[in-house]
């Protein structure tokens, strides 16, 4: 049986509230921490220390992703801080597999982000050096933003070589996840969902969260 996993991302949280605002999200499996650095893409978020004092008061595991030029200078730091788990974008990694080997000896799973009109078919090679494939399903920048529809096929094209080649990875999708468009992604082979606007939005955000599970599970 399939293990879905959602992790809400404080993007639409309220910056500042955020020790309330993650537990708000304590029937999750993680917490979604998005780091910008206003190059990579035009916002700008968070950065180290603010990421090591979530992960002092979060009472979930932390799934870092890296929107930021330079990955293989700055993502290390961020297994060290603690998280669980930390995705760079292969578009900005000079040395994607050292880098992936890096983070797993810095204690985290290794997690690679394709935007979303980045194929995957040059990497194909390297995914038994990650723990997760990120395939966005919104241009990465910000929360709010429709599902891309057009991304379908490369979450299939990736979960069929995952499972083909017997790999343990996993697939998260992150962008305009609703209790509609997880069924889609989840249909294609995704199993990690990231719900920013839609949990945080929420009234009850462990009714947001659940219903995710129901709709992805359906
Ligand atoms: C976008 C971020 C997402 C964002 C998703 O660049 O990577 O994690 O928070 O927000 P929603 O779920 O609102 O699309
Ligand atoms: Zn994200």
């Amino acid at each position: 049986t399939t293990v879905i996993r959602i992790n809400p991302s404080i993007l639409s949280a309220d910056f500042a509230n955020l020790e309330s605002e993650l537990q708000r999200i304590g029937t999750a499996d993680a917490v979604h921490v998005d780091v910008m650095d206003n190059h990579f893409v035009p916002n700008l978020t968070l950065g180290l220390p603010v990421v090591q004092r979530i992960h002092e008061v979060s009472p979930l595991p932390l799934d870092v992703h890296l929107m930021i030029e330079d990955p293989d200078r700055w993502a290390p730091q961020y297994a060290e801080a603690g998280a669980a788990s930390v995705t760079f974008h292969a578009e900005a990694a000079a040395a994607p597999v050292r880098l992936a080997r890096g983070l797993r000896d810095a204690g985290a799973r290794a997690g690679m982000a394709l935007r979303p009109a980045t194929p995957v078919e040059p990497y194909l090679d390297m995914l038994a050096e990650l723990d997760m494939l990120l395939v966005m399903t919104v241009e990465p920048g910000f929360g709010g933003q429709s599902f891309l529809d057009l991304t379908l096929p490369k979450i299939r094209r990736a979960a069929e070589a995952i499972r083909g080649a017997g790999l343990p990875l996993v697939v998260q999708v992150d962008g305009g996840i609703t209790t509609e468009t997880i069924q889609r992604a989840a249909d294609a082979g995704a199993t990690v969902f990231v719900a920013g606007s839609s949990v945080y939005g929420a009234d009850d955000a462990a009714v947001a969260i659940e219903s995710l599970r129901t709709a992805a599970a359906a």
